[in-house]
């Protein structure tokens, strides 16, 4: 079978065979209770979303009940803004959010809803490296805003937001700090020991859990309001039936992503710089978009001049390379992503933008296969588009 290469880590993982053991109880016969049943099948089914708060409360340096299970980062993120926002509502206090444009689409669209709802959002420019700067926040937080949310790690370019500093400056303003870790937990050190945040977002398929499982640390339950109604669940912020098997495979993941996070980062910037190395040995006037600052490890954007990433990408795949342009959540588009755009690349870099990103199983030899098709399948697109262009 043709080796397949993939570097696209950052869009999902598949599940690591150690969360696939674990959960599998929880499937079948052994563990299938409801959780909020008092018979033993429901003390079983407790008994593992208990160990797995601890787990995951452990590895991100919070309590276990502060752990609040979700759908994913999606679900997670919304809950934090929109959450935020309507509990500070219901206070008297600002209806208002604040969050960096190169956020994921979950916390723009989040804040947008929220704008929807009568509220305001306010958008925080980055810098060219994709920072927010603490000028920017001590602005929103003069207007007055009930959260600020900037993320650890972005998905694009892999900017690492100084966020114990932004914490800081939000605590110090008596203002709700939110952050989605998503791309953070697993490739940077994740801790809330020392940090003031008061929410985190985490999600289980980036890190070898399955899809349709996240969490969002809430540090202080009076910070966010239900946006889901119901059984009362989760103390109510979070209703429903829990997603048992998710959980659990959630606290192995997140387990094993905390154990091999430092052993892991090393490895994966080695893979990721040797592949931008080659990259610009082999297409000189390509650009690294986010160079300027701190970058996570796994993530390597790149923009080849001349060329449209829906193509390069097309042509990858055939070559047997998977990889994505921008973010794979918004693939399908013929624009610029909103993260390249808010840090200033100029359009035509932003379309001929590729993103590789790297995970655990990644390899030289994924390195290698990048390198061997990429010269044909440069010229092969700067031709097209030379033709197309002319
Ligand atoms: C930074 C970031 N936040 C949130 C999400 C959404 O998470 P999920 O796919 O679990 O809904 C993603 C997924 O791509 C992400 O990269």
């Amino acid at each position: 079978m043709k080796r397949v290469t993939y570097l696209d880590s950052a869009a999902t993982t598949p599940v690591r065979p150690e969360v696939l053991e674990a959960m599998l109880p929880y499937l079948g016969k052994e563990a299938f209770g409801n959780p909020s049943s008092a018979h033993r099948f429901g003390r079983a089914a407790r008994a593992g979303i208990e160990e797995a708060k601890r787990t995951i409360a452990e590895a991100v340096g919070a309590e276990p009940n502060q752990v609040v299970f979700t759908s994913g980062g999606t679900e997670a993120d919304n809950l934090a803004i929109i959450g935020a926002a309507l509990a500070a509502r219901d206070r008297g206090g600002p209806f208002r959010v604040a969050v960096s444009a190169t956020e994921h689409k979950a916390v723009l669209a989040a804040a947008h809803a929220v704008r929807h709802l009568g509220g305001e959002e306010i958008i925080l420019p980055v810098t060219a490296s994709g920072l927010v700067e603490d000028a920017e926040i001590a602005r929103a937080i003069d207007r007055g805003v009930a959260v600020v949310s900037v993320m650890w790690v972005n998905n694009e370019v892999g900017t690492v937001q100084p966020v114990r500093q932004l914490a800081e400056r939000c605590r110090e303003a008596g203002v709700l700090f939110h952050c989605d870790a998503v791309q953070a937990f697993g490739k940077v050190p994740v801790s809330l020991r020392d940090i003031s945040c008061t929410l985190l977002t985490i999600s289980g398929h980036k890190i070898g859990a399955p899809k349709g499982i996240g969490a969002l640390i809430v540090r202080d339950r009076k910070a966010v309001e239900a946006i889901i109604h119901g059984g009362g669940q989760q103390f109510g912020i979070r209703p429903g039936t829990e997603n048992v098997p998710g959980i659990i495979a959630l606290g192995t993941a997140a387990r094993l992503a905390a154990e091999e996070q430092q052993s892991l980062a090393p490895r994966l910037r080695e893979l990721r710089d040797e592949l931008e190395r080659r990259v610009l040995a082999i297409v000189p006037d390509a650009v690294i978009n986010g160079w300027q600052g701190e970058r996570a490890p796994h993530v390597l954007n790149v923009s080849i001049p001349g060329t449209d990433s829906e193509a390069l990408l097309m042509h990858l795949d055939l070559a047997g390379i998977a990889c994505s342009s921008g973010s794979a959540c918004s693939t399908g588009t013929v624009e610029p992503s909103h993260v390249l755009t808010a840090m200033g690349v100029p359009r035509d870099l932003g379309v001929a933008a590729l993103r590789f990103s790297f995970g655990k199983d990644s390899t030289m030899e994924d390195v290698e296969a990048v390198t061997a098709a990429l010269p044909k399948i440069v010229e092969k697109v700067r031709s097209l588009s030379t033709v197309l262009h002319r």
